[in-house]
């Protein structure tokens, strides 16, 4: 009895039953503005059942009811409030309302973005270092990204879970375990805000830091080399190495007649004035380590298809003579002086031609 009191007086005292769906259009839809921006949003319904139309808000921005009108316009001069959240209503002749919200995102991009780290001096690959990119008063942080870029690629992005509307300020740290490919390469963080649809908003970007990454020798062609000594070209050993600080080279011959010519050690490629089969190596060197190539030097081998043509040759002009001489012996019991002379004669008039 006493309930029923209470909710009939609710009731008589708002006057109309309240029903959430209303059939209205706005345009546009929803709203993205940067704070202090203007706006503006219209209202409209098709329906001939309209007694009034209006706007209303809890921070003020509405305007009353206007009777016998299918639309009514919003006009903002100036968003001064970080949730405005106004809302359509409409009175039907018969007495119910209806109420419709506007989605408004108010919007502040970063005062600054800064990046910086507690590390001091030059990195070294391997190691993990925090990178920290500080945004200060930027509004709202749940629609706000941070993006890490390492020599122009994103390696990072990162998202805020945070409900607060007005401007705020946000961290994030960003792990790098710079690799030798980062050395020189700028590093920068990013405030994007993001909408859907997408509005297109300045990013803010930060300062950018240049790492400078120490790292070990590694040879341009890491492999053991065997090498060929061939008359008259000159024997090269190619030692070349990157490091970060630049490798120092050291060479090991394999005879000491090498190591007493006199040669620029710190060579990366090395031409030897005497050029001798053998091991040879070569060391490289920096603050972050040592590596060692070896290269086999070996004498170059006549090419077997001469050599057996060179056999060939021989072998015939022998049985040749073999079996000459026979003839010549057989035949009368004496070796004549004249043919004599002719296969004596025989190898070496073949020698020069
Ligand atoms: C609102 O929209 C309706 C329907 O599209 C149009 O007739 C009316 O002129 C618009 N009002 C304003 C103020 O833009
Ligand atoms: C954000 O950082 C700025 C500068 O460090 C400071 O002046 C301001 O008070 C901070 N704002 C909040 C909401 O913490
Ligand atoms: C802002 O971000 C939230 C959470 O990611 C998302 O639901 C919302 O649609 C975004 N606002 C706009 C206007 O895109
Ligand atoms: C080169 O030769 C050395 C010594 O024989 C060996 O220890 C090393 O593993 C070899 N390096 C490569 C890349 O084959």
């Amino acid at each position: 009895m006493k309930w029923f009191f209470v909710l009939s007086g609710l009731i008589a005292y708002t006057g109309k039953p309240v029903s959430t769906s209303c059939p209205v259009q706005m345009s546009p839809s929803r709203v993205v503005v940067r704070f202090e921006d203007p706006f503006s949003v219209n209202c409209s319904s098709p329906s001939d059942h309209i007694d009034s139309m209006g706007w209303e808000s809890i921070y003020g921005v509405g305007i009353g009811s206007t009777d016998n009108v299918s639309s009514v316009s919003l006009k903002i001069k100036s968003v001064k409030d970080w949730n405005i959240a106004p809302i359509c209503f409409m009175n039907f002749l018969d007495g119910t309302q209806c109420t419709e919200p506007l989605p408004v995102t108010v919007y502040k991009t970063p005062d600054t973005v800064s990046m910086w780290t507690n590390h001091k001096g030059l990195m070294v690959e391997g190691v993990k270092y925090e990178m920290h990119c500080d945004i200060v008063n930027v509004a709202p942080a749940k629609n706000l990204s941070v993006l890490w870029y390492k020599g122009n690629q994103i390696v990072s992005t990162h998202t805020f879970s945070e409900s607060e509307l007005s401007p705020v300020n946000k961290s994030h740290v960003y792990r790098l375990i710079p690799r030798r490919g980062d050395n020189g390469s700028p590093i920068w963080c990013e405030a994007k805000l993001h909408f859907r649809p997408a509005v297109s908003i300045p990013t803010v970007r930060s300062n950018s830091y240049e790492a400078v990454v120490l790292y070990s020798p590694a040879f341009t062609n890491p492999e053991n080399e065997t090498l060929e000594l061939s008359s008259g070209s000159k024997l090269i050993l190619n030692c070349s190495a990157t490091g970060n600080p630049m490798p120092v080279y050291s060479w090991g011959f394999p005879h000491e007649i090498q190591q007493t010519t006199k040669i620029n050690e710190n060579e990366s490629i090395l031409t030897p004035s005497i050029g001798l089969p053998g091991s040879y190596n070569c060391t490289v060197s920096n603050t972050r380590g040592t590596r060692t190539k070896y290269f086999t030097v070996i004498e170059a081998k006549r090419d077997p298809t001469v050599i057996a043509a060179l056999v060939g040759v021989f072998g015939v002009l022998g049985v040749v003579a073999l079996v000459a001489g026979a003839f010549f012996v057989k035949s009368d019991g004496t070796f004549p002086c004249n043919k004599g002379s002719y296969i004596k004669g025989q190898p070496t008039s073949s020698g020069p031609v």
